[in-house]
């Protein structure tokens, strides 16, 4: 074939292709609100059309014979047809996931339903997809778990306040009526059971007023180093004859000058929430103990008690604000909390840059509280 003759099978097979393409272009546009099936099936004929069109249009300038023209037509359109019965199928395929993932996607809202078992849909992008989909509706599920958590701890914090501080607040007006009228028997009882009531629900205000700054993000502390050591028998001085009462052993042992750069104001109160709560839910004779020692990368502090263990539901709960073990297992004989103090000690360790966790010791022991503080 000479050089020339070549150049010009070239530019018009260029042109047809070009024509063509731009044609499938425009259709395409056209079709692009339509499912994909029409897309696909485009694509499909676009080159067939053009390998039609380039041939049709070589064989007038007579570079291919009428019996090839004519071959050439059979083959190309055989191959059409083909390829569009594939493109169909593909594109059916491609709709089917699609809808899969639509269904994934309407489920989306509904975070109690379960992951449909089974792989997710076809192509590498709608795998994808739909796995980012599974991904993000288990941080919905998550969040709205917790939202309702809190909603929960809303509505107990209110009943709390309506109840804990009311009651008492009742009872010191009845109190002050009956010393008013001169109806008290004993007034010095009155007085010193006015004055308990007051400064339990003092404390309780004091607890509302902290878990406010820090739910606000307001809580600010002031890091100092102290020796861990100092921190902790302070906290267990001061809860030793609550525990003495209770027939409660203290325990504790923490690694020789372990410092801490913490806010001992802070810290203090975490202990002495932590020992509390120990103290108050140990049977007596039984053990609490805390342990202080320098972990990989953290100050570890342990309070271990023998609270018996508590179910794995609670577990997950202690932390949340107003939340108290239901009065069935409440220790008898114990004041009621206001269930604000694990809300409290996790916002301060949180203010820290620390963790709290807390898990039950083997053998229903008893529970251990684990505070870890960076060092
Ligand atoms: N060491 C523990 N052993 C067993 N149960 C515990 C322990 N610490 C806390 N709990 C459970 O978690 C609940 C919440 O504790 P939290 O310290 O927040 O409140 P509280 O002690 O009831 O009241 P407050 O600390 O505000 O006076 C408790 O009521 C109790 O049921
Ligand atoms: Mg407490």
């Amino acid at each position: 074939m000479r050089f020339a003759d070549a150049l010009s099978i070239v530019a018009v097979a260029a042109a047809c292709s070009v024509l063509t393409g731009a044609t499938g272009l425009i259709l395409g546009r056209l079709a692009r609100h339509r499912s994909i099936r029409w897309q696909l099936a485009l694509v499909a004929v676009i080159p067939v059309a053009g390998v039609y069109l380039g041939a049709t249009a070589v064989a007038r300038l007579m570079f291919i014979s009428a019996h090839d023209l004519l071959v050439m037509s059979v083959v190309t359109s055989v191959a059409a047809i083909i390829a569009v019965a594939t493109a169909l199928v593909v594109a059916a395929a491609i709709a089917r996931w699609s809808e899969e993932v639509r269904v994934q996607v309407r489920r989306f809202e509904d975070t109690t339903a379960e992951s449909e078992s089974g792989g997710p849909p076809g192509t590498a992008e709608l795998r994808s997809l739909s796995e980012e989909l599974d991904r993000t509706r288990e941080r919905l599920r998550q969040a709205t778990d917790r939202e309702r958590r809190l909603e929960d701890a809303r509505r107990e914090l209110v009943s709390w306040v309506s109840h804990d501080l009311r009651t008492p607040l009742a009872g010191i007006r009845a109190m002050v009526e009956a010393l008013e009228d001169g109806m008290a028997t004993e007034p010095g009882r009155y007085h010193r059971q006015i004055r308990a009531e007051v400064d339990r629900m003092a404390g309780m205000v004091d607890d509302l007023f902290e878990l406010a700054r820090i739910q606000a993000g307001v809580l600010t502390i002031a890091p100092e180093p102290i020796l861990l050591a100092d921190l902790i028998s302070e906290a267990m001085t001061a809860i030793a004859p609550v525990a003495q009462t209770r027939e409660v052993r203290l325990e504790g042992a923490v690694e020789d000058g372990l410092e801490v750069s913490v806010d001992p104001a802070g810290i203090a109160r975490v202990l002495d929430n932590l020992l509390a709560n120990a103290v108050r839910h140990t049977h007596p004779g039984g053990v609490v103990e805390v342990r202080g020692r320098l972990g990989e990368s953290h100050v570890e502090i342990a309070v271990s008690d023998g609270c018996g263990g508590l179910p794995v539901d609670d577990l997950a709960r202690v932390f949340d604000v107003a939340w108290q073990a239901t009065p069935a297992r409440t220790p008898e004989g114990q004041a009621r909390g206001g269930g604000l103090g694990l809300a409290i000690v996790q916002g301060i360790v949180e203010a820290h840059d620390g963790r709290i966790a807390v898990e039950n010791q083997p053998h229903d022991v008893g529970c251990r509280f684990l505070v870890e503080l960076p060092v």
